[in-house]
């Protein structure tokens, strides 16, 4: 029989309401106006946008909605019998964006959604009525905005087994730490530049905490290992502690700052973490650049995959979201997490203090006599092994600024070393602890 069956007659159209139409929504209309002809080509239907719905029907979006069913209440939008897919781009991981999400599915509508909050938290369940229902859950966009990554593991690289996902995840983190590596310039000063690029979300602590990173990886750990979703078992750690210092002397031992989450399974369970961690210079995530997004997954055939792009904006994400709604109109889909929900793992949640590794460690110390032998002590006491130690006596951080690299070494032994120096009259400030990696 032929791969290529003859084309028979055409399929109806694919029709899609647009739930929430911010930003994001509206690059979603742009996209399927714009590329109309084509996508149809590609689906081998058209795409029809039927319905819209959002909180404020009079704001100006810049776009021409009037050539759409405007619906006031977004549940009508599930109820509707000429809808076949419900596109989700309200966020949050719980309120409206939830209930609309289960009620579409629960309904038998397709869902797609860039929602990485609802997915974290909510995904496994969402998939198993997905499941039930035997209708399509997708999430491109939740993870990485524009980047294939969540088809390109799912699909491409489904032959492997792999052992470690790691990456850029937020591309605000990315930008402020692109801004103080360029320029010089503070946390602070960085962060309001993003904030006037439009990056930082509305609350900016979802981006400097890791926590819309922690949402993401956690996404990618289930689809990398097979294991259930774990958003609690996530450890994020953000960036808003860095001070220029970090940079620059991060760049002076050979090295770059960036967000990074990475999740691993070995022998002891499941790591998941979200921190600033110092990555080497010539290792590429150290040239990604600006708000992009970079995915670095490891398979035990295909070897190192890295992937890069625009991990947020209106076109990236839009382009992530069409993408989802061109395989359902193929029925191109399957299990969410690309197995059904009862064949995922509950892996247990490794021990992260027996990772071994060098460490950063930056302190800020009063200029005082005896208080290099107090941090020498506390290593020793702790049973850290330092390998370089520097001072350059800068005093911009109100006190002197000393940095440690330490030998490879349990990183509890360090978190150890640092709780004794808590209780130091001597240090001022919070330290800062960077894991050193080896990639
Ligand atoms: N606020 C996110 C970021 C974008 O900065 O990467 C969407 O996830």
């Amino acid at each position: 029989m032929s791969p290529h069956p003859a084309p028979t007659a055409p399929r109806p159209p694919l029709r899609v309401a647009l739930a929430g139409i911010g930003v994001v929504g509206g690059g979603v209309v742009r996209l399927l106006e714009a590329n109309r002809e084509l996508i149809a080509r590609r689906a081998g239907r058209s795409v029809e946008i039927v319905a819209v719905s959002a909180r404020d029907r009079h704001k100006d979006r810049g776009i021409d909605l009037t050539r759409y069913r405007w619906e006031d209440d977004m549940d009508a939008l599930v109820a509707a019998d000429d809808v076949d897919v419900v596109v989700e781009m309200i966020g949050g991981a719980d309120g409206s964006a939830l209930t609309l999400a289960r009620h579409a599915l629960g309904a038998g509508k397709a869902l797609v959604t860039a929602n990485k909050a609802m997915i974290a938290h909510h995904g496994l369940d969402l998939a198993r009525l997905a499941e039930e229902r035997d209708t399509p859950l997708k999430y491109e966009a939740a993870v990485a905005g524009g980047i294939p990554v969540i088809k390109a593991i799912r699909e491409g690289a489904s032959a492997n087994e792999i052992a470690r996902v790691y990456g850029i995840l937020n591309g605000t983190c990315n930008y402020i730490l692109t801004q103080m590596e360029r320029n010089g310039a503070s946390f602070a000063e960085a962060l309001g530049a993003a904030q006037a690029e439009g990056y930082a979300e509305a609350d900016p602590a979802f981006d400097v905490d890791g926590i819309d990173a922690a949402h993401k990886l956690s996404i990618l750990a289930a689809l990398c290992f097979g294991t259930r979703l774990d958003i609690g078992a996530v450890t994020a750690n953000g960036i808003r502690n860095l001070i220029a210092a970090d940079i620059r002397e991060a760049e002076a031992l050979g090295h770059r700052v960036r967000l990074i989450g990475m999740a691993e399974r070995n022998e002891s369970g499941l790591y998941q973490h979200v921190q600033p961690c110092l990555v080497p210079a010539d290792h590429p995530l150290a040239y990604v650049p600006g708000a992009l997004n970079a995915v670095v997954a490891e398979g035990n055939f295909v070897g190192r995959l890295f992937f890069e792009g625009a991990g947020a904006g209106a076109g990236p994400t839009a382009s992530a979201i069409v993408a989802d709604i061109i395989d359902i109109a193929r029925d191109e889909y399957g299990p969410a997490f690309a197995m059904p929900v009862d064949s995922l793992d509950a892996a247990p949640v490794a021990d992260a203090g027996a990772r071994v590794g060098k460490h950063y460690v930056r302190l800020i110390v009063e200029d005082r006599i005896g208080v290099l032998a107090e941090i020498a002590t506390a290593m020793r006491d702790a049973g850290v092994s330092i390998e370089s130690f520097i001072q350059r006596g800068t005093d911009e951080e109100d006190g002197v600024v000393i940095v440690l690299v330490t030998h490879a070494g349990p990183a509890r032994a360090i978190d150890a070393a640092l709780a004794i120096l808590a209780k130091s009259d001597h240090v001022v400030g919070a330290p800062m602890l960077m894991p050193i990696l080896a990639l």
